[in-house]
């Protein structure tokens, strides 16, 4: 049974790449990000073709304009039929509660399911040295992940290692969407606040997007097959 707490992220730029890693995973994952890279340069059918496969989508778009823009923004994208959508949590409390309720509104003229609607706290790749905040990042996270379900959205995207004051402050019906994932062991690059896939879980992640050690791996297949058993770990 396919474990849809893992989002594979797709970041490739043509269709015939997609097509090769989803179908090397068959399977064994359901759930696929497709950010900017792979959107600005396939476009909408990407999430049409992973559709067709009966997969689900988070299409991390990342919005952030003023509140009327996203809003019109979101309602398009609705369009297509993803699972998630997000906004920037930064964008403040009237553009999401305005975004939050207008894609409600459009899912329910239209008589669809709603896409979960989640935030970005603050970029995970972020760190200590690089913050210009004047509360600590985590504190800022916890504000931001606060507004995000005051305005009526679904969840929060954030580093693992936030996850927990987040589940603290946010309560259990609250998604939070945690990148920055690496296997144990796992060689370490220049990424900041990041933690094993069993972490992210203990600490209340509800879903884990993963991209470079599936899609780098020699066989991505075996790569995704052990992370999904170190998070039956958790
Ligand atoms: O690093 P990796 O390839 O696993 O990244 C997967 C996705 O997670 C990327 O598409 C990126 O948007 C996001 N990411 C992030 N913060 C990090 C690393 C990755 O938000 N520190």
């Amino acid at each position: 049974m396919t474990d849809e707490r893992l989002i594979v992220a797709l970041d490739f730029h043509t269709l015939d790449d997609v097509q090769k890693l989803v179908g090397e995973l068959g399977d064994s994952v359901n759930f696929y990000k497709v950010g900017m890279e792979l959107f600005y340069s396939v476009g909408p059918g990407v999430v049409e073709w992973l559709k067709s496969r009966d997969k689900k989508i988070f299409l991390d778009l990342k919005l952030h304009d003023i509140p009327n823009t996203v809003a019109g923004g979101l309602c398009s994208l609705m369009n297509l039929g993803a699972d998630i959508l997000n906004v920037h949590a930064s964008g403040g409390f009237t553009m999401m509660k305005t975004a939050a309720d207008a894609l409600h509104a459009e899912a329910a003229r239209r008589g669809i399911q709603c896409p979960k609607l989640i935030a970005i706290t603050v970029l995970t790749s972020i760190g200590d040295a690089e913050w210009f905040g004047a509360k600590k990042i985590s504190e800022q996270v916890v504000e931001f992940a606060t507004l995000a379900k005051d305005a009526g959205l679904d969840g929060v995207v954030a580093s693992p290692q936030e996850a927990r004051l987040i589940r603290d402050a946010c309560g259990e019906n609250f998604l939070i969407v945690t990148p920055g994932v690496r296997p144990a062991g796992a060689n370490i690059d220049d990424q900041s606040r990041i933690a094993t896939p069993a972490a992210a879980l203990h600490n209340g992640a509800t879903h884990l997007v993963i991209g470079r050690p599936i899609r780098a791996a020699q066989n991505p297949r075996l790569a995704a097959e052990k992370i999904l058993a170190e998070m039956h770990t958790a």
